[in-house]
C-alpha cells in the first residue's frame, strides 16, 4: 500500500514537473514587435573589448544625444564582453566589475535611459563567455531575472564554451527564460551562423549573426593564430548568398556590429556603412565617439542611407550583377520604389554607365520587380544629395577604387 502510494506520489509529481515543462513551451516564444526595423546603436567590442567602464559608457551616451546620432535613430548602448566579475556571488548571480562600474550597473542603466536611450547587455549560452567570464549556462532563468531586475532592453547571446549543448535548444532556453521574467528585452542571437540560426531563430529572437567577427578592411580574411578568422565587410556581405529570404521585420540577419570609423579609410566607411544599409542589416557602431572624426558622423547620420535601412517593407538587398569590378546591388523598397549600389571592388578608378532599359531587375525571393520599359523612376544621388535624372536616360559616373554611389529610384 505504501508503495502503492509511494508510486502515485512519484507519477503526480512527474506529471506536475512535466506540466510545468509545457507551460514554458507555451508561454515562450520572443517577445514581438521589439524590432520591427533593423535595430540601431552602439556596442563596446569593436574598439574597447573588455576595456569598458562607467566613465567610458556616460560618455558615449551623452555624445549620442549630443551629436546628433540619437536623432538619426541610433539608440541602443550594448555593452559587449567583459562588463562582470570572474565569478558569480554567493547567490549565484552575475556581478558587475565594481572596478569598472563602481556605482554599481542600476544606475548607470538609469542615467542611460534618463537620456532617452536604450540599454543592453552580453553574455553567452557557454559556460564562459568568449573572454572567460562566467556564462549562462545552467543559469538561464536566474541571469533572465537579473537582467530584468536591472532594466536592459537588450540582450546579445553569443556561443563560446558550447561543447556538449545544442544550438537550437540552448537559445530556446534563454528566449524562454526572458519571456517568463517579463520584461521586454530584444533577444540577440550571436552564435554566428554556425548552425544555421535564420532556420530556427524567427520565433526566439529578433536578429542572429550570420557570420564570424568582423575585421575592419574592405575585403580580407584575418586569420587567427588560435586557428578562426575575422572577415572584411564585404566577406561578410556575400558569405551567405542565400540566406535572404529569411530576413525581416522582427527578424534580422545581423551582419555585425560596424567598423565605420575604425582602420578603414572614409571611402570605404562610406561603402561599408552602404551595404549594410543595402543589407537591411541591424546598425551598431563600434567606434569611439569620442574621437568620431566630422566625415565618419556625416557617414553615420546620413539619413537618407538610413531610411534605406529602415525602409518598412524590411527586405535584404542582394547583388544584381558584377562586371570588370563594379558590384551593382539593389533592394526593393516601399511604395514600389528601388536603392541601387553601384560599388567598385577593384583597385582601379571606374567608370559606371548603366543603362537602365537594358535591365529588367528581379528579386525571386520576395517577387518584386522593376521594368524601367515599363515605368520610369526619378533618381537621387543619396551621397551628394542631389538629384540626379531619371532611368530614361543611362546613369554615368566614376568610382575610386572601393567607392560606391547609391541611388533611390522613385516612382
Ligand atoms: C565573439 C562575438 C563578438 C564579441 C566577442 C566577445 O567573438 O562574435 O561579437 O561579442 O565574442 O568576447
Amino acid at each position: 500500500m505504501k508503495k502503492t502510494i509511494a508510486l502515485l506520489f512519484a507519477l503526480n509529481f512527474s506529471v506536475l514537473v512535466l506540466g510545468q515543462g509545457n507551460t514554458h513551451n507555451q508561454t515562450g516564444g520572443k517577445f514581438e514587435g521589439l524590432a520591427m526595423k533593423p535595430p540601431m546603436g552602439w556596442n563596446s567590442w569593436n574598439t574597447f573589448a573588455t576595456n569598458i567602464d562607467e566613465k567610458l559608457v556616460k560618455e558615449t551616451a551623452d555624445i549620442m544625444v549630443s551629436s546628433g546620432l540619437a536623432a538619426a535613430g541610433y539608440n541602443y548602448i550594448v555593452l559587449d564582453d567583459g562588463w562582470m566579475t570572474k565569478e558569480r556571488d554567493a547567490n549565484g548571480d552575475l556581478v558587475p566589475d565594481p572596478a569598472k562600474f563602481p556605482n554599481g550597473m542600476k544606475s548607470l542603466i538609469d542615467y542611460v535611459h534618463s537620456k532617452g536611450l536604450k540599454f543592453g547587455l552580453y553574455n553567452c549560452a557557454g559556460t564562459q563567455t568568449c573572454a572567460g567570464y562566467p556564462g549562462t549556462r545552467g543559469y538561464e532563468y536566474q541571469d533572465a531575472r537579473f537582467y530584468a531586475r536591472l532594466g536592459i532592453d537588450f540582450l546579445k547571446y553569443d556561443w563560446c564554451n558550447t561543447k556538449g549543448i545544442t544550438a537550437p535548444e540552448a537559445y530556446t532556453t534563454m528566449s524562454n527564460a526572458l519571456k517568463t521574467a517579463g520584461r521586454p528585452i530584444v533577444f540577440s542571437l550571436c552564435e554566428w551562423g554556425d548552425n544555421q540560426p535564420w532556420e530556427w531563430g524567427k520565433p526566439i529572437g529578433n536578429l542572429w549573426r550570420i557570420s564570424g567577427d568582423i575585421y575592419p578592411c574592405f575585403d580580407c580574411e584575418f586569420k587567427h593564430p588560435e586557428n578562426w578568422s575575422s572577415w572584411g565587410f564585404m566577406k561578410i556581405a556575400e558569405m551567405r548568398k542565400d540566406i535572404r529570404k529569411y530576413s525581416g521585420p522582427d527578424h534580422w540577419n545581423d551582419f555585425d556590429m560596424m567598423e565605420v570609423g575604425n582602420e578603414m579609410n572614409d571611402t570605404e566607411d562610406k561603402s561599408h556603412f552602404a551595404m549594410w544599409c543595402m543589407l537591411s542589416s541591424p546598425l551598431f557602431t563600434g567606434n569611439d565617439y569620442r574621437k568620431m572624426s566630422k566625415e565618419t558622423l556625416a557617414i553615420l547620420t546620413n539619413k537618407d542611407l538610413i531610411a534605406i535601412n529602415q525602409d518598412k517593407l524590411g527586405i535584404q538587398g542582394f547583388k544584381y550583377s558584377a562586371e570588370d569590378g563594379v558590384e551593382v546591388w539593389v533592394k526593393p523598397l516601399s511604395d514600389g520604389n528601388w536603392a541601387v549600389t553601384f560599388l567598385n571592388r577593384s583597385d582601379a578608378v571606374k567608370k559606371v554607365n548603366f543603362d537602365w532599359k537594358e535591365n529588367t531587375i528581379k528579386d525571386a525571393d520576395f517577387g518584386y520587380e522593376a521594368d524601367f520599359n515599363k515605368n520610369t523612376y526619378k533618381i537621387k544621388n543619396l551621397w551628394t544629395g542631389r538629384e540626379a535624372g531619371t532611368t530614361k536616360k543611362n546613369f554615368t559616373g566614376e568610382l575610386a577604387s572601393h567607392d560606391c554611389i547609391t541611388l533611390k529610384l522613385s516612382l
